[in-house]
């Protein structure tokens, strides 16, 4: 199926379901148009042929992402825990015509993320559970390349969530980083 008729699909589905659907666990939450834009103009001017998104839901983001790193002859590593999730994804990469460009890796952020090479990957997605972002960090942290980028989702609409690990990051002097509002507020970090 074309990629920009599975997109705009993927966009009312995604906006009618969160509506009709209280439970937060059966949201898709996806990314914005505008934000899916952005990362695949940061994956094509960062060169990135290894990217990582820790969070897929149905695979809105991973789409974008996919279609920018096969242009580079590159893979997105993508992770997900909710199986029904991770299913409605698989489905979605084979009719984009992008699963060979795509792994999924199904489970808790927590166990995946230690099985993951070290300066692996030169951009990072996070968009997942904000709680964790800091007691992720230090492993996100060691996943990404020298001049790699961690792009984190929602670093405006719940920058209160974030605050603490904010203030870590930007304590370090192995990063700089930019606020872009762009969707929910994309948050910038580059390693140097
Ligand atoms: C905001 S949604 C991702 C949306 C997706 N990036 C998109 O734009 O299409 C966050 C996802 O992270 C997943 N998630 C939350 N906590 C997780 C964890 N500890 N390990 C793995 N996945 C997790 C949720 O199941 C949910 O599907």
């Amino acid at each position: 199926m074309e990629l920009e008729r599975l997109k705009r699909e993927l966009e009312l589905f995604g906006e009618e379901n969160d509506r009709a659907q209280q439970a937060r666990g059966h949201k898709m939450l996806n990314i914005t148009r505008d934000t899916g834009e952005l990362l695949a103009v940061l994956v094509q001017t960062r060169g990135a042929r290894e990217v990582l998104e820790i969070g897929t839901s149905n695979g809105y983001s991973t789409l974008w992402l996919g279609e920018a790193v096969q242009r580079l002859g590159g893979q997105v590593t993508t992770l997900e825990r909710d199986e029904g999730k991770v299913e409605l994804a698989a489905h979605n990469f084979r009719r984009a015509g992008l699963d060979t460009a795509i792994t999924q890796l199904v489970g808790e952020a927590d166990a995946l993320l230690p099985n993951l090479p070290t300066s692996g990957y030169e951009l990072v997605f996070l968009d997942s559970d904000r709680q964790q972002y800091q007691a992720w960090w230090p492993e996100i942290r060691r996943l990404l390349a020298p001049r790699g980028l961690l792009v984190v989702d929602n670093a405006i609409s719940h920058q209160g969530e974030m605050q603490e690990w904010m203030a870590e990051v930007r304590r370090d002097p192995a990063f700089i980083t930019s606020l872009v509002p762009v969707g929910k507020g994309e948050w910038l970090i580059a390693h140097l």
